[in-house]
């Protein structure tokens, strides 16, 4: 699997503060069937990361995990807060593309007003940066108006869903806007936003089997969502085609019916 959202450089922000930790984490994601993670670390007003530093700390962390046989590709990224993207040149945001795609990890805003988000993606576009929105169900903005995310897909916008959200692990409203967004088509990518490998692991499994998309089932729309559409936006490759959405929940339901 491909986990296109992760805080895995250590002592950047509020992900693992060791290198120790960093490999504690990558352990625990390769454990998870997880060959290749963003390092995705928030570039925001809080914890003042340089952009342009990013690469540098990939490549100390790759050559890290290869002394340690850890056999897990770090690409980098970065989670880039809405209000920063501004402040940034177009260099600056260039070294926190997706594995050096066009693709950019914009996070949802986590306050009530989201404000601007389609002004700043729109800025965004202009600049020539593609956009995945980090966590959409997260943004209560977006919970109270999740047909501003409709729009946004419906401009090419790309969604990336927390798998904990799944479980509910972020609250009701979340878990069931990422479930509506589910339903709807509107998830284009479902990633860890892994913190730590023990509080916030970088381990898919639970979420995928809380949306419904463990087993045979839900096999090809898994695939879909953790292999093919994060290969894709990494590579900067046509966003291939979504399967049929798996038919269980339909199933269970004659099943009650009967
Ligand atoms: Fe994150």
């Amino acid at each position: 699997m491909i986990d296109l959202h992760s805080h895995v450089l250590p002592g950047l922000d509020d992900g693992p503060a060791t290198l120790e930790g960093s490999l504690a984490l990558a352990r625990v994601a390769v454990a998870a069937g997880t060959t290749i993670l963003a390092a995705t670390p928030h570039v925001d007003r809080g914890f003042g990361v340089d952009p342009r530093a990013v690469p540098g700390a990939v490549a100390a962390l790759r050559g890290a995990l290869e002394e340690a046989g850890i056999a897990l590709r770090i690409v980098p990224g970065g989670e880039l807060a809405a209000d920063r993207a501004g402040d940034l040149d177009d260099d600056a945001l260039a070294a926190i593309r997706l594995a050096g795609g066009p693709y950019l990890l914009l996070e949802c805003p986590l306050t009530v007003h989201a404000g601007p988000l389609e002004t700043q993606v729109g800025a965004l576009r202009l600049r020539g940066f593609d956009v995945l929105l980090a966590h959409p169900e997260r943004s209560p903005a977006l919970q109270r108006d999740p047909g501003r995310l409709r729009d946004l897909v419906a401009h090419d916008v790309l969604c990336s869903v927390t798998a904990g959200a799944f479980t509910g692990q972020f609250g009701r409203p979340a878990r069931s806007l990422a479930q509506a967004m589910l339903r709807e088509g509107l998830v284009h990518d479902i990633a860890s936003d892994a913190h730590d490998e023990r509080r916030r692991p970088p381990d898919l499994a639970a979420g995928l089997a809380a949306a419904g998309l463990d087993g045979a089932a839900g096999a090809a729309m898994a695939a879909y969502l953790t292999e093919h559409v994060p290969a894709a936006i990494l590579a900067g490759e046509p966003i291939p085609a979504r399967p049929e959405a798996p038919r269980r929940g339909l199933a269970a339901r004659v099943r009650r019916a009967w």
